[in-house]
């Protein structure tokens, strides 16, 4: 108990800590600092769907520090390093909620689009939706988040292809707005920030996606155009399945030679349900690791169409799910302490050219000369949006979590809290408490992640969840 005491000050003395950022190389996200690969262990954080973003009432999800507290304390717990966070208003103020999951070790992975008219690229008429109203949209987004250490990169389009008929249509116009944000970063950003694109898993379309955004036009690698990272969104393990039975090991094969980190923008199909996250202990494997990059696993709150981990009530209370400690305990068989100290491979693939044959579907876009520059963009990405919210850490005074939480058998957890870790620590699945009441004043303990691996104190940790597991598997023979 004092060894844990003291871990714990010392994680609070430490104001406004950063995680490192990452930066891409070659197919890897590496940690700036010590040279190790990343991978990513994600949640799509969109509490009420596309409605959650609501410019109107000045509401979006990274607007309201009590529930960016309360989510994640509770992701801290299960061992989340990254959220996706897919519609932002680029005119609201982030810096609580960044500097809330920054202090958790947690990283952001952000759209630039949302489903109102004007934000996003329309695929069926995408020359329509090009324009430098949209445009700014976007830089406006990446000017709101770029200071942030834990931004991890921007997804310029998600599932904008879904068929071959748009993948006939929008690939040029995704690639130009991939060429026009990392122009915008290049110009405005004092970082290279990654940016990359989260495709559909529709098997006709896959490969030429990845193809068309990872090539490189002329053979010139540098080219801004080319797609920093790719991700699919990809529903395809199901229930008791393999790496085979999935057609992961598909996947696996034809991402082989990538030039950019591969990984699962989305990912968690929930039939049947609750689910059993199998998947896990094969993504952060051997059989995965050299391609993939990790996963974001889909989704925090839970909608009509179930794919949630905790339901939110409106009063903001809330109550986990089955699928949270069933996730909590998967991440657990894995040796993240391990895998996150792997060095980076230092291997760079050259990417494909790009050219017609390049491309393999009867009817995808094979064409690579991009549309030019709207009218009005290009001063735009030369000057800067006008004007803007420019976001930045911040101090925050308090980290405790102000909501009831249940856990699935309605049990309350009490004394939750985030954990600020220390500089450059990046959050871990751990042996930290679980969900349950046999060890609620213990759940949100951090000390874990302070402990260097197979130390005597990250052992000790291991208590309390075991002995949360024996008593649950008391109760259930009672
Ligand atoms: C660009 O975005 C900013 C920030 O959202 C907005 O205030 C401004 O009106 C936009 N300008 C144009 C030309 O769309
Ligand atoms: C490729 O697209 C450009 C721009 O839309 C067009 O001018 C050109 O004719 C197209 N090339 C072919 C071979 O279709």
């Amino acid at each position: 108990m004092l060894l844990r005491s003291t871990l714990t000050a010392l994680g609070a003395a430490t104001l406004t800590a950063a995680v490192t950022t990452l930066e891409v190389q070659g197919s890897q996200f590496v940690n700036s600092k010590t040279g190790n690969a990343f991978q990513i262990v994600g949640m799509a954080y969109q509490i009420g769907g596309s409605a959650g973003y609501d410019p109107k009432h000045g509401k979006d999800p990274l607007s309201d520090a009590d529930i960016c507290t309360r989510d994640a304390a509770l992701m801290q717990q299960l061992g989340i390093n990254t959220i996706r966070v897919y519609n932002l208003d680029p005119d609201l103020n982030h810096d609580e909620c960044a500097s809330i999951f920054n202090a958790a070790g947690i990283y952001m992975v952000i759209d630039v689009n949302s489903p109102m008219a004007g934000e996003s690229l329309n695929s069926a008429k995408p020359w329509e939706s090009y324009f430098a109203g949209y445009l700014n949209r976007t830089f406006a987004v990446v000017e709101n988040f770029k200071a942030y250490p834990n931004l991890l990169g921007f997804f310029a389009g998600n599932e904008v292809i879904d068929a071959v008929k748009t993948g006939g249509t929008a690939p040029p116009y995704i690639r130009a707005v991939i060429r026009d944000l990392k122009n915008y970063i290049k110009n405005h950003a004092d970082r290279q920030i990654p940016v990359g694109y989260s495709a559909a898993d529709v098997r006709d379309v896959l490969e030429d996606s990845w193809n068309y955004f990872q090539c490189a036009i002329d053979g010139d690698k540098d080219d801004m155009s080319r797609a920093d990272m790719f991700a699919l969104n990809s529903y395809s393990w199901c229930g008791d399945s393999s790496f085979e039975k999935s057609g992961y090991d598909q996947l696996v094969a034809m991402f082989e030679k990538t030039s950019v980190p591969i990984f699962y923008s989305e990912f968690g199909c929930n039939t049947p349900s609750p689910r059993i996250f199998t998947e896990i202990e094969t993504i952060y494997s051997d059989k995965m690791m050299g391609v993939f990059s990790g996963g974001i696993v889909y989704e925090w709150a839970q909608e009509p169409n179930n794919y949630g981990l905790a339901t939110v009530n409106d009063d903001n209370t809330v109550d986990l799910l089955a699928d949270y400690a069933t996730l909590q305990k998967e991440y657990q068989k894995v040796d993240f302490q391990k895998i996150q100290t792997i060095k980076a491979s230092g291997n760079s693939v050259d990417p494909p050219t790009c050219q017609a044959s390049l491309i393999k579907e009867d009817g995808f876009n094979n064409n690579f000369t991009l549309p030019v520059l709207p009218p009005g963009a290009e001063d735009i990405i030369n000057n800067g949006v006008s004007p803007k919210v420019n976001g930045k850490i911040v101090d925050i005074s308090d980290y405790n979590v102000k909501q009831t939480i249940k856990d699935a058998s309605g049990n309350a957890i009490t004394g939750l809290a985030v954990k600020p870790l220390s500089d450059d620590e990046i959050n871990t699945p751990g042996a930290s408490g679980t969900s349950g009441t046999a060890d609620s004043q213990e759940s949100g303990n951090a000390a874990p992640r302070l402990a260097p691996a197979g130390s005597l104190s990250a052992a000790l940790m291991v208590v309390p969840t075991v002995l949360a597991l024996a008593l649950g598997a008391g109760f259930s023979m009672i």
